[in-house]
């Protein structure tokens, strides 16, 4: 028992764990990964290709033999449902709205899930990090009791996602946000499609193969989308070998963001209006075609997208930060992170949430709009274009979730000017990362804050990171160019050079001058 209890797991097997159904058992109920039947080193095992006998084991099949036995369950429920409300559906049902036409929730049996401590699942979530096994590898499967408790490991579409590094913003923190010392950046966009939308989409697609393979009708799966939606959305139905149909804004979204889904083989609409219009229509198809939809209307998505902060709590070893700013656009992702900590306190994991920043573009920003009136009179926007393309968004569908979000966690919204993400994206860019617009926004937003004394120089703070900087390259060549007017404070273009020594010699005097500890040109001549 007492070795088992070690949170230090030096003597954990590496495979899964089974729920046991009541506390006492946690320690008995661990299953050793050798298995009975199939024997890794085994060359009869591994080299037999011939025909007439089965596939050689792989991760799915060692997954199958150690199935969780549990009964934990989520079903969808209206969003922020009264306590009489009895309206519920099945997870394999198809159905995006309640009743009334608001937004769904997933709801977890919680009672199921309060019969196991904080400790437990704390123990129990650390203990995969980072192993091949069969679905826990991923970062959002590693939570799968709090994701899709009742998904079989067989029908989940994963490509172990999740997972990604929190960076210590050391300089940037130092530097350009008034000298703070516990600064990070969580890099959702070091990932499969390069943004956090993975973590969203390999729920929402995994559920679509269990539905598939119920003979549910569903041909496709269809999204509207700023870019990052669409790219997740195809390579992960391309895993499964679904179809997929995406429907994009032209010429409002990256070249990196359009050539994911034509790779992967999607049917790209590119729909002359902005991701308004695109949203519109492809609600209005999928009520006529049996095509799933795939936009953040859809709560499944948020179920892995709140994984990131169970992971971001994991990551300081269940140490709560004071504040985690995550740029928002269509407000579903600063809903997922709101569920994913409260989640945490409420079983027990930890003892409070962080407060919430949103941070928007300017140029976009209804729920900043909102929150400055007061939380009254909410008024959809036109969004302008921005940098930050993928939070171009004017008319969120998830509104409702992000005030909520914000209300229940002492959140604030803050906004950042054009020249303001550029500048910031660059600052960070500076400091050793490659950051995309939308995290300039959240950088720049953090900024503002520390600086009017709102944010702490002490204080702990999480700077979510939506994608990755390579998928934004045009606005950074465009920056550093002087092709944007009025901006490029920060610009650093390349130095065109005679091929000569000469040359090159006085280009590296000129740039080494000011430059500590070379502190004299004398000293490199
Ligand atoms: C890179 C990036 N950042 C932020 C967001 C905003 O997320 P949400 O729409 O959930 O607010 C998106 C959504 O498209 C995105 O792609």
């Amino acid at each position: 028992m007492s070795s088992l209890m070690n949170p230090s797991f030096s003597t954990l097997p590496n495979h899964s764990i089974s729920i046991p159904n009541n506390k006492n058992r946690f320690a008995t109920t661990l299953v050793s990964c050798t298995s009975p039947t199939f024997n890794p080193s085994s060359s009869d095992d591994l080299n037999n290709t011939n025909n007439h006998s089965p596939p050689p084991p792989n991760i799915k099949h060692e997954a199958r033999r150690h199935r969780d036995a549990h009964n934990f369950t989520a079903k969808y429920v209206p969003f922020n449902a009264g306590f009489d409300s009895t309206e519920s559906y099945s997870l394999d049902e198809i159905v995006y709205r309640s009743r009334s036409g608001g937004l769904l929730d997933v709801e977890h049996d919680m009672e199921a899930l309060k019969r196991f401590d904080g400790a437990y699942w704390r123990t129990l979530f650390d203990s995969r990090v980072g192993r091949t096994t069969w679905p826990y590898g991923s970062g959002v499967w590693s939570k799968k009791e709090w994701v899709l408790p009742e998904i079989d490991p067989d029908d989940i579409v994963s490509a172990f996602e999740g997972n990604s590094n929190l960076f210590w913003a050391e300089r940037f923190g130092k530097e350009k946000c008034v000298g703070m010392n516990d600064l990070w950046v969580k890099h959702c966009g070091i990932s499969h499609t390069g943004s956090f939308k993975d973590l969203g989409m390999t729920v929402l697609v995994s559920q679509v193969n269990r539905l598939r393979k119920m003979n549910r009708p569903v041909v496709g799966v269809g999204c509207a989308s700023t870019g990052d939606t669409s790219a997740a959305l195809s390579a992960y139905c391309a895993m499964a070998g679904i179809p997929s149909i995406v429907f994009l804004p032209a010429n409002k979204i990256s070249t990196a963001q359009l050539i994911q889904p034509v790779s992967n083989g999607a049917l790209v609409l590119s729909i002359d209006t902005d991701f308004d219009g695109c949203m519109k229509l492809i609600r209005e198809i999928t009520a006529e075609l049996p095509i799933y939809l795939a936009n953040s209307l859809n709560s499944l998505r948020l179920e892995g997208q709140k994984t990131a902060a169970i992971e971001i709590l994991q990551q300081f070893n269940w140490e709560v930060p004071d504040w985690v700013v995550v740029p928002g656009g269509n407000l579903g992702n600063i809903y997922a992170f709101y569920k994913g900590f409260k989640m945490c306190k409420d079983l027990g994991l930890v003892e409070k949430i962080p407060r919430l920043v949103c941070a928007q573009a300017a140029n976009a920003n209804p729920l900043y709009l909102y929150y400055k009136n007061g939380w009254k009179d909410y008024k959809a926007v036109k969004a302008k274009t921005t940098f930050a393309s993928a939070i171009q968004i004017g008319d969120p569908v998830s509104i409702d979730r992000a005030v909520h979000a914000l209300r229940n966690s002492e959140g604030i919204v803050e906004e950042a000017t054009e020249e303001e993400l550029m500048d910031s994206a660059q600052q960070a860019d500076t400091t050793g990362m490659f950051t995309c617009p939308h995290t300039g926004v959240a950088l720049r937003a953090l900024i503002k804050l520390r600086n009017k004394g709102v944010i702490g120089a002490r204080e702990r703070v999480v700077v979510v990171s939506t994608a990755h900087g390579l998928k934004f390259v045009q606005s950074k060549i465009d920056y550093h160019s002087g092709a944007i007017p009025g901006m490029g404070r920060f610009a650093n273009p390349p130095v065109s050079v005679k091929a000569d020594f000469g040359s090159v010699m006085d280009k590296l005097k000129d740039f080494l001058r000011d430059k500590s500890p070379i502190s004299s040109p004398t000293q490199v001549s």
